[in-house]
């Protein structure tokens, strides 16, 4: 799949933006806060209905302005594919060539993207959510009811986290009945949850560990494991009771806290390197590589999963690579279209990149006569 075009209306610091795309590397150049992470964040919402920067949707609608839009026009399977985003101070709303969806996670198996920034380089050291966060992103692409089950665990458990701040705030007594419906409820989204993530983490390590082996010239062994807070089961059934147990094991602690102690909301993965915990051993390199590996690893499975290649979005990654692993990044990607931004482009990175369009970023504006073609 290749990004074709992008037309914006009041997005960000764009008043009216079109941009047509090189099918191999488009490159935006300009000073901080020109606008140029804006494009790939217009990009991504065209995929995922959301920013991968703000949970506040209308905070992407142009300053004094009532709403935005945003047009991306793909290539798939050599059909043009359109997707239109509008959001508004009352919501957001979108159509896939032309017609209307009802929800935005019908958004999901359009239009594929990978985004790649800085932060995503301390995946390994962050916080579990940031992992967590990583592995609901490609489930939502590639599993369709994923995103509707992790929607159900996800308001059960405010559900059960408000009863229980209730019961502590009033000091009443836990109605231990009234929180096993809300259990059960649970056990069967978040069983499901946990076994789609389970599946998940097996593939990614798989692919990532090859791929690492190729980044480090085979010095490096790559293990991922997935770390659920519930214990793991093999039946599907098995699980569902195995969580309802683990919770009630759990219940007096929930009761102190106020919250819900177990469940996939806490689940993690661990990330291994020659058998050593690269979370809390690694160097700053190993990390990083290894998060290089996750990232490269996506995108094989979203191949794998959906036959198709997502583009990658790089924001301001390039420089924070040395150069064998930013050759790696550009050419071990075979078609896959990239879409880079840098405020420097040193000759590294010059070298490492194959043929494609440079653009010109300066106060939300990409003029044409500063569009080139670079050279090969
Ligand atoms: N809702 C908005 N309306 C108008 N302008 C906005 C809005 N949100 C952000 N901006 C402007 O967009 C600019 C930031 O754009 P962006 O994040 O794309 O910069 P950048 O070129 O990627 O910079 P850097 O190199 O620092 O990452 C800032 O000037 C900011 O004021
Ligand atoms: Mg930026």
């Amino acid at each position: 799949m290749i990004i074709k075009e992008i037309e914006l209306r009041d997005f960000r610091n764009y008043e009216s933006l079109n941009l047509q795309f090189h099918n191999k590397v488009n490159l935006f150049l300009g000073e901080n806060a020109q606008g140029k992470t804006n494009i790939l964040e217009a990009i991504y919402l065209s995929s995922l209905g959301r920013s991968f920067r703000t949970a506040q949707d209308n905070e992407m609608i142009r300053f004094g302005k009532d709403f935005l839009k945003v047009k991306v026009t793909a290539e798939k399977e050599e059909e043009n594919l359109t997707v239109e985003f509008a959001v508004t101070e009352k919501g957001k709303g979108a159509k896939v060539d032309g017609v209307k969806i009802k929800r935005i996670s019908e958004l999901f198996d359009h239009i594929y993207t990978v985004i790649f920034s800085p932060e995503d380089l301390r995946i390994v050291k962050e916080d579990p959510e940031k992992r967590r966060r990583f592995i609901n992103t490609e489930l939502c692409l590639t599993v369709p009811s994923y995103y509707g089950s992790l929607s159900d665990y996800k308001r059960v458990l405010r559900q059960r986290n408000a009863f229980l701040k209730e019961a502590k705030i009033q000091g009443k007594k836990v109605d231990t009945e009234i929180l096993h419906v809300w259990d059960e409820q649970l056990s069967v989204s978040g069983t499901f949850v946990m076994m789609k993530r389970k599946a998940f983490v097996e593939k990614l390590k798989r692919i990532s560990g090859e791929i690492h082996r190729n980044i480090t010239d085979g010095q490096e062994q790559l293990e991922i494991e997935y770390e659920p807070s519930i214990t793991l089961k093999e039946e599907l059934k098995e699980q569902k009771e195995q969580f309802q147990k683990d919770l009630q094991e759990n219940l007096l602690s929930d009761i102190k806290n106020a919250t819900t102690g177990r469940g996939p909301h806490r689940d993690d993965i661990k990330i291994i390197v020659n058998g050593v915990d690269l979370r809390r051993f690694g160097s700053q390199g190993q990390q990083r590589t290894a998060a290089l590996s996750l990232k490269l690893a996506e995108i094989r499975l979203i191949q794998e999963e959906t036959g198709e290649n997502a583009v990658l979005l790089l924001d301001d990654v390039m420089s924070e690579l040395d150069a064998a692993r930013q050759k790696f990044l550009v050419h071990s990607l075979g078609d896959v279209q990239l879409f880079i931004t840098t405020t420097d482009l040193t000759e590294e990175v010059k070298k490492a990149l194959p043929e494609g369009y440079t653009f010109y970023v300066r106060k939300g504006t990409v003029s044409e006569s500063a569009l080139e073609r670079k050279r090969k």
